[in-house]
């Protein structure tokens, strides 16, 4: 057995956690190699003050990351076992992974894994055919694999009750001047290896929009026309709402959306509602659950679309120097 990574496993694997998502794009995330263990750790600089001032959204994106460096790993035939937050003296280190016991890919990990470069935000709207029930099983067992919960927001009225709770956290997130401009200085409309890129932001928000799009300057489309029909949203929740429960959640949710991607199914994220804490209880009310909601999917068929940039590998690894 491996008595410790290699610096070629971690850049191969990191290449992969990379992919993950993060809020507008930041990439909040450093991987490095100690004695042997690869870390993930939060990078404090790429913090969003306004938009994210607890940091739960950076560790939802470094929990992503770190599902990716999982399957990456496990595919390459060398698993990790993992503790989350290992050092309580430094918070910053979300997750260590060590080498377990050698064993070959599950056909799960493996097609997980191929969905990693194939799996992207899709804003567009969905087409209205429904998401076929195998698959919304597929979904929700790919979150309690994760020791998570989804909730599916069933039913006309039920997806009323939902959109009106997130019309409501957008319109409290955009009164403040902060926070917009915040989201301004991450829309990319030259390419650029971080941000949302316009052409990625879905077409702009009309005020008769079943759901708030978060406005990353995206394309004008014709006014009074709705957007989508009834879309499939669903709510991926944890038991508790420690920081190392928003680690697991950031996992699930990785976890849900390369399943998606696998069965062929677009998503996109709506994280509006979980960031106003009112909102965040309402939802929690709403949808009688123990625990807490922590992320919104939109989820249907979509129209193609493109994965998007990364900050090359080499600037989020910390190795050691060879001598
Ligand atoms: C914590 C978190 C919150 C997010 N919130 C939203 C959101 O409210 N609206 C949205 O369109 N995308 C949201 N996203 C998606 C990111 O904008 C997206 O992952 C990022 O731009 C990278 O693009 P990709 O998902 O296509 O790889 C969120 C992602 C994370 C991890």
């Amino acid at each position: 057995m491996q008595t410790g990574y290699t610096a070629a496993q971690l850049r191969a694997a990191a290449a992969d956690a990379v992919r993950a998502p993060s809020m507008h794009n930041t990439q909040p995330w450093r991987f490095r190699l100690r004695d042997g263990a690869i870390e993930v750790l939060t990078d404090p600089a790429r913090r969003l003050p306004a938009t994210d001032p607890s940091g739960w959204g950076i560790r939802i994106a470094c929990g992503a990351a770190l599902f990716n460096l999982r399957l990456a790993l496990a595919v390459a035939g060398v698993p990790a076992t993992v503790r989350l937050r290992p050092y309580p003296a430094e918070p910053d280190v979300l997750a260590r992974l060590w080498p377990d016991t050698p064993r070959r890919p599950t056909p799960t990990e493996q097609a997980l894994h191929t969905a990693i470069p194939r799996r992207f935000s899709n804003r567009a709207p969905f087409w209205p055919d429904p998401v076929p029930a195998d698959v919304r099983w597929r979904l929700g067992e790919a979150a309690r694999a994760e020791q998570c919960w989804l909730e599916l927001v069933v039913g006309t009225s039920a997806v009323t009750a939902f959109a009106e709770i997130a019309r409501g956290a957008h319109r409290v997130l955009e009164r403040d001047a902060t926070y917009r401009a915040e989201r301004d200085e991450w829309v990319r409309t030259t390419p650029a290896p971080d941000g949302v890129p316009a052409a990625a932001g879905g077409p702009r928000g009309e005020p008769q929009d079943l759901l708030p799009s978060r406005g990353f300057g995206g394309r004008d489309r014709a006014p009074g026309r709705d957007f989508e029909p009834e879309p499939l949203v669903a709510v991926l929740g944890s038991p508790g709402n420690t920081a190392v429960d928003q680690v697991i959640a950031g996992q699930a949710l990785q976890r849900v959306l390369l399943t998606a991607t696998d069965a062929g199914v677009s998503a996109s994220m709506l994280s509006q509602p979980i960031e106003v804490p009112s909102a965040r209880e309402q939802l929690r009310l709403s949808l009688g659950r123990f625990g807490t909601p922590q992320m919104v999917m939109r989820i249907g068929y979509g129209q193609p679309g493109w994965p998007t940039p990364r900050r090359d590998v080499d600037e989020v690894l910390d190795l050691p120097v060879r001598p």
